[in-house]
């Protein structure tokens, strides 16, 4: 900074420094000409303050980023401007420094931008950030992890980071890949969430385990579905039931709506537990939107949908369970434990069998999912046989049946996918909005426009040749 001497003050702190001289630092957010003297708005991370600007300063313009001093002076009451919590003061520039200058922006921020043309707003994701809105959605997504850190923290859980270079764990989607070059034709996969990483901690005795994961899937993706990558708070919990693990999500999101977004209400607590089948039969869909009133944009709607049946027909589509040939697929993932009631059904009948699953829907979006998991070895095979593993697929999830074998807790989990959540409390219309750096529906990143081609020595270190196929 220029004024070293002079310690910065913020925009929001102006409205105490009445009579003060201070140096303050930020964008110009606006700039408006009346005569002799300019009006500039200068924004930084506080929010904005307007600054009179005596005539024959030098040419500054919107985006500028500039430092100035100046003396903060009360505005006459005729002047207040009561929509900005800095309306009743403005600062009398005394000297104004333009640190860089900012060449004209592809779009405007300073509109909601939903109308902008999505790569546009992908490629200078930068500039769309400084919009006040995503600016909001970016804050109010931190404050929300914060929240929930604290929350599991004061109970007792352990937030504990899992390898992202791992072996496929398959949630439905396909894996990602990324040659090893120490290993030259192997390849790890990206983990579609920390699943087996969760499970093998509770062999490990944590007992209460968090963590706010990334998780990598190769899917379509739709508004509430990001392509490529996205964000869970993963929990795995030792040594309780269904309901414990839904009132503590319960509990939590409760409190976090009532602190951080005290303008929502929850329309109905405890939150309703469907059945599948009843949920089905009313309303047509496992994650009903149970708004009273969907006009009213503050209202959020939860509640639990379980008695998932265990497995659904294996269609075409369900290429990555099995061979292919089994009739059946998890309807949640292959760890999910079946109904102890409904166990000898899985000799006799395994469409019938109900999973302890169980998936946290708001306004009509599925915001979570988790289950009880399998801690018997042979009812574990017995799945994995069910749903047409052979041998050699099995043989893949060895260490899990291994792990088991040393005393293993009865465990159970849920993953509320962070981004979805925070879309939908904040009623925005695509998972994009409460993503920083989202990748593009055709899987190009912001920004940065990866995926793009590895150089012939990257290939040759690994000992990998691209070959392009036309079909
Ligand atoms: P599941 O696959 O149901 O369960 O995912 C849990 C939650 O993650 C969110 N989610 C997504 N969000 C954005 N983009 C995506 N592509 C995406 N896919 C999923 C959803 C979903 O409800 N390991 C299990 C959890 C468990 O059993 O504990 C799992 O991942 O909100």
């Amino acid at each position: 900074m220029a004024e070293r001497l002079m310690k910065r003050t913020l925009a929001i702190e102006t409205i105490d420094a009445i009579g003060q001289e201070v140096l303050l630092a930020g964008w110009v957010n606006t700039r408006r000409d009346h005569g002799k003297i300019t009006f500039l708005d200068l924004r930084d991370r506080s929010g904005i303050v307007q600054m009179v600007v005596i005539a024959n300063q030098q040419q500054v313009g919107a985006e500028d980023v500039v430092e100035v001093v100046g003396l903060v002076k009360s505005r006459p009451a005729s002047m207040v401007n009561p929509k900005i919590p800095t309306g009743t003061v403005e600062i009398e520039v005394k000297k104004l420094t333009i640190v860089s200058h900012a060449r004209e922006l592809p779009f405007p921020i300073d509109t909601d931008g939903y109308d902008i043309n999505e790569e546009i707003r992908s490629k200078f994701r930068y500039l769309d950030l400084r919009r006040p809105r995503m600016n909001r959605n970016l804050r109010m997504r931190s404050r929300a992890a914060a929240f929930i850190r604290n929350f599991l923290l004061a109970r007792d859980f352990i937030e504990v980071e899992t390898p992202i270079l791992t072996k496929t764990t398959p949630e439905g989607a396909r894996d990602f890949i990324v040659p090893s070059r120490l290993q030259k034709g192997n390849f790890y996969a990206l983990p579609q969430s920390p699943q087996q990483y969760k499970q093998l901690l509770m062999v490990a005795g944590l007992e209460r385990y968090f963590q706010i994961a990334r998780c990598f899937r190769d899917e379509d993706p739709r508004k509430d579905r990001a392509y490529g990558e996205f964000t869970q708070l993963d929990m795995e919990l030792s040594f309780v039931t269904q309901e414990d693990i839904m009132q503590l999500t319960e509990d939590m999101f409760a409190r976090m709506v009532a602190e951080l977004f005290p303008q929502k209400y929850i329309s109905q607590s405890p939150w309703p537990r469907l059945p599948h089948k009843e949920v089905m039969a009313t309303y047509g869909t496992d994650k009903p939107d149970l708004r009273k009133d969907t006009n009213d944009p503050n209202e959020l709607a939860f509640s639990w949908t379980i008695d998932f049946p265990l497995f659904t027909e294996q269609s075409k589509d369900d290429f990555y369970y099995g061979s292919g040939k089994a009739r059946f697929a998890p309807s949640h993932h292959m760890f999910t434990a079946p109904h102890a009631d409904d166990i000898p059904l899985l000799d006799t009948d395994p469409l019938r069998v109900r999973g302890l699953q169980h998936d946290l829907v708001l306004n009509g979006f599925e915001v979570g999912g988790g289950s009880i998991r399998i801690h018997q070895p042979e009812i574990q095979n017995k799945v994995f046989e069910l749903i047409g593993f052979s041998e050699e697929q099995k043989s893949q999830f060895d260490h899990m049946l291994t792990a088991f074998s040393y005393g293993v807790p009865p465990h159970g989990g849920i993953a509320p996918g962070i981004d979805r959540l925070i879309m939908t409390i904040l009623g925005e219309p695509s998972i994009r909005e409460v993503m920083a750096f989202p990748a593009s529906s055709g899987g190009a990143t912001s920004v940065m426009d990866a995926p793009s081609a590895a150089s012939t020595e990257q290939l040759a270190e690994l000992g990998i040749a691209v070959i392009f196929k036309t079909k």
